[in-house]
């Protein structure tokens, strides 16, 4: 059993809200107070690696991939088996490698019972092969999207992306990691090996009722708040490192929570990689604040037969104490021990610098756009299938402004392409914050600037998305819908102005 005496704890801690809401009798969203499961993971089953993905190669040299999403059972614990779903297994998926340059095909069978999408996220693609909500399959029905891999090295992942659906199908454990790799960052002295120096963490946060089902009854203003973690999809993981250095791919796969990574001895680490890729230089740290959808690639120094662990302290939702505690921020989760055997082996150091980025500037902005996020909508209109919000011209770059007008949590994702990030508040982005990124938190009440290119894929009929990425907020209609259009070409859907477009 890995987590040994949280379970009460917790159940104190609702029995307290329960009857604090019931005194108060007015508050309708009780939260999670505060959960903490620090001290108490027992850290005894090996963390689970998500198999590769095997591919094979046809004749046009196109690199084939299949995915079966399917429900199954899953073993988390002892007792009853949990009713699960995943790609090719019955829970999570397995992780996709491909190179930049690979023309890539994924058959995507759907044997659930019911409709899914799958969507390649931070993946830049034609909207044709994003797997956004208008690209349905079927129960019982195969995709099979296309595209070349045009993007830096990045830890990328794929979930459903379901009109609604979203966090009931991407919380049943349809999720998995798509690794891209290219020339830059095969240069470089960093772990690269899958599974052993170079590790998948994806991190998703479960409460489980009495008979070992998923539970989604505590809910914040965020969405549904779990009590305890799985890695990978294992209660109380450790891994044993054999390198003393290991690569720590970290995804925030949880569908409403934000995590505030570091270890529990406080070490420092090198953050080199976030959303879109490696940084300009990796940045010593001694934490890394996720909210949901996000990645990070830390490198982590071990010495011979020490443990670490992983450990989640209450990341800065820009919220009070109260309000904290309704939305998952007050948390605390031992996540992971790292093993570190009596003798590493050195094949991997940190280097100086990693991959030079070249910055965006606002000045060659063609159009400026203004976003604002408030209950369930964004300007205003909660996500219609049928309207388009916006369309880009391509070869352009446009900075997007988007507002927090809620003293709520709330992130931000763009699909498609991978953006920089000008301003946070005003103020320029921390150094964590300034490589490539395709989702960025937005706290309460507060701004964030990004900049991007629309270099490729034009489409007049198939639009990416954006949306907040807390996706019981994204399922509530807090997403929005762009094409890509060439010079003078109009959109072939309805386009409604959103009134957020302003020359410049
Ligand atoms: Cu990871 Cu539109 O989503
Ligand atoms: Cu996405
Ligand atoms: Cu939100």
């Amino acid at each position: 059993m890995g987590i040994r005496r949280h379970t009460a704890v917790t159940s104190a801690a609702l029995l307290a809200t329960v009857l604090a809401v019931t005194l108060a009798g007015c508050d309708p969203i009780p939260g999670g107070g505060v959960i903490s499961t620090v001290g108490e993971v027992d850290f005894d089953t090996p963390l689970a690696i998500p198999p590769l993905a095997e591919s094979t190669t046809d004749a046009d040299g196109r690199r084939i991939f299949d995915l079966t999403a399917e429900s199954g059972e899953t073993a988390f614990r002892s007792g009853a088996a949990t009713s699960t779903a995943g790609f090719n297994q019955s829970y999570l998926g397995p992780t996709l490698v491909a190179e930049a340059g690979d023309e890539v095909v994924v058959n995507v069978h759907n044997e659930l019972d019911e409709s899914t999408t799958v969507h390649w996220h931070g993946m830049h693609l034609p909207a044709a092969a994003d797997g956004g909500p208008h690209s349905l399959i079927e129960a019982g029905d195969t995709a099979s999207p296309s595209w070349i891999i045009d993007q830096n090295a990045a830890t990328l992942w794929y979930h459903p992306h379901l009109d609604g659906e979203t966090e009931r199908q991407a919380a049943s454990g349809l999720d998995g990691l798509f690794i891209v790799q290219d020339a830059a960052e095969s240069a470089l002295p960093l772990p690269r090996d899958y599974g052993v120096d170079d590790i998948p963490v994806i991190v998703q946060d479960v409460r489980f009722d009495e008979s070992n089902q998923f539970s989604s009854d505590v809910q914040g203003y965020i969405g549904a708040i779990g009590n305890e973690l799985l890695v990978n999809g294992t209660v109380g993981p450790y891994l044993e490192v054999t390198t003393d250095l290991v690569r720590l791919r970290l995804l925030n796969a949880s569908t409403a929570r934000s995590y505030d990574f570091g270890f529990a001895d406080a070490r420092m680490f090198s953050l080199i990689a976030t959303d879109g890729g490696l940084l300009e230089a990796p940045v010593p740290t001694g934490h890394v604040q996720l909210s949901p959808g996000e990645r990070a690639e830390i490198l982590v120094a071990v010495e011979p037969g020490e443990t670490a662990v992983l450990r989640s302290t209450p990341p800065d939702l820009g919220q009070d104490a109260v309000q904290a505690q309704k939305n998952a921020g007050a948390d605390s989760f031992d996540v992971l021990e790292l093993r570190a055997s009596a003798v590493l082996r050195s094949v991997a150091t940190v280097p100086e610098t990693l991959v030079p980025m070249t910055a965006l500037a606002p000045a060659d902005a063609a159009v400026t756009r203004t976003f604002t996020l408030s209950d369930s909508t964004i300007n205003g209109k909660r996500m219609d299938m049928k309207r388009v919000d916006a369309a880009v011209t391509l070869g352009t770059t446009e900075v997007w402004s988007v507002s927090n007008s809620m003293a709520q949590p709330h992130n931000f994702h763009v699909h498609g392409v991978q953006f920089q990030i000008l301003t946070v508040d005003a103020e320029p982005p921390s150094p964590e914050l300034a490589g490539w990124k395709d989702t960025i938190f937005v706290p309460p009440g507060g701004q964030i600037r990004i900049i991007m290119r629309f270099d490729d894929y034009s489409d007049p009929a198939a639009p990416y998305m954006f949306h907040c990425h807390l996706l019981t907020h994204e399922d509530d209609g807090m997403m929005g819908q762009f094409v890509v259009v060439r010079p003078g070409e109009l959109p072939a859907v309805e386009l409604e102005s959103m009134d957020m477009n302003h020359g410049g």
